[in-house]
């Protein structure tokens, strides 16, 4: 029987750390991809300690070209992947005009453009070997994000793209599925920015396990769209029915950071 081959951005952390395990677990030849080769290759031997396989592949997918240089390394070393994790990514949480414009245009090509790249490329492998694209979107692809607008839109790319792949592909034995979790205990939260925990969205927080167990479903089963947890879900479903400019505005109301807020009439300046 053909060897099972994953191909996982973000390995070295959170939620890619975590599902990688999971599926050299399930007898899946992960290959592990991020910048951190020193994390990758502690995760590379905890697997193979448990029996696994894995291969580590640093890249940075912020760089152009990336995606070409990973499918090409992976190719190259005789791989023939049948799925693909689309998990490395990261935000950034306060107003829009505070966010580098160098750390944006690295957020637009490791969340957009290297996830839309390799499945591009990928997706020969996948159809041949008839498996399936797995993309970590987020809820904040359900709605407009103010404080997180271009991560929000990066998201919202994602699942559009999932979603329409999905449609395209379901004939043809290629499943393809977006998992959108809301907040999750990783170091991304911290990573957003200042005040990102004393939103009311970012309070609490999904475990990790959590999401992993949703990505092995959404691996497992035949629709396109998972989203973690019942409230997360509920939220999700609002944004459907109120008009644009309520949505963003209620969305705003709930993001809006500690030194954005406008003080009580009486509180302490
Ligand atoms: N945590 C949350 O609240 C949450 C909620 C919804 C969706 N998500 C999504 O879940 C996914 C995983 O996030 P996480 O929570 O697990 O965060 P995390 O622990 O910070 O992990 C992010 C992963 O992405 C990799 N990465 C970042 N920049 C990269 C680059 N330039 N090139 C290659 N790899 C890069 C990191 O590896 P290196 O730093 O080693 O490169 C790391 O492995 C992301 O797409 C995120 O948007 C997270």
């Amino acid at each position: 029987m053909d060897e099972r081959v994953a191909v996982v951005t973000g390995a070295s952390s959170g939620i890619g750390e975590a599902l990688a395990r999971a599926m050299a677990a399930r007898g899946t030849h992960v290959v592990l991809v991020a910048r951190s080769v020193e994390r990758l290759r502690a995760q590379k031997a905890r697997i193979e300690a448990a029996g696994g396989r894995a291969t580590v592949v640093a890249v940075d997918l912020s760089t152009p070209g990336a995606a070409q240089r990973l499918h090409d390394e992976v190719t190259g070393l005789g791989l023939e992947v049948d799925t693909l994790v689309n998990n490395a990514g990261f935000g950034f949480f306060g107003p829009f005009e505070d966010e580098a414009p160098g750390h944006l245009g690295e957020m637009l090509q490791v969340n957009v453009v290297a996830l839309a790249e390799l499945t591009r490329l990928f997706v020969p492998s996948l159809l041949a070997k008839r498996g399936a694209v797995l993309n970590v979107a987020s809820t904040v692809a359900f709605q407009p994000s103010p404080y997180m607008a271009a991560y929000g839109a990066t998201k919202a790319f994602v699942l559009s793209l999932s979603e329409a792949l999905w449609a395209e592909y379901r004939g043809q034995g290629l499943h393809v599925a977006a998992v959108c979790p809301g907040p999750v205990e990783t170091p991304f939260i911290d990573a957003m920015g200042a005040g990102v925990r004393s939103t009311p969205v970012f309070r609490t927080a999904l475990t990790v396990d959590e999401v992993v167990r949703a990505c092995l479903r959404a691996l497992d089963g035949t629709s396109p769209t998972h989203v973690v947890g019942f409230r997360n879900w509920l939220m999700a479903q609002g944004g459907r029915f109120s008009p644009r400019a309520l949505t963003a505005r209620l969305s705003a109301a709930l993001l809006t950071p500690p030194t954005r807020r406008p003080l009580l009439p009486g509180a302490p300046s």
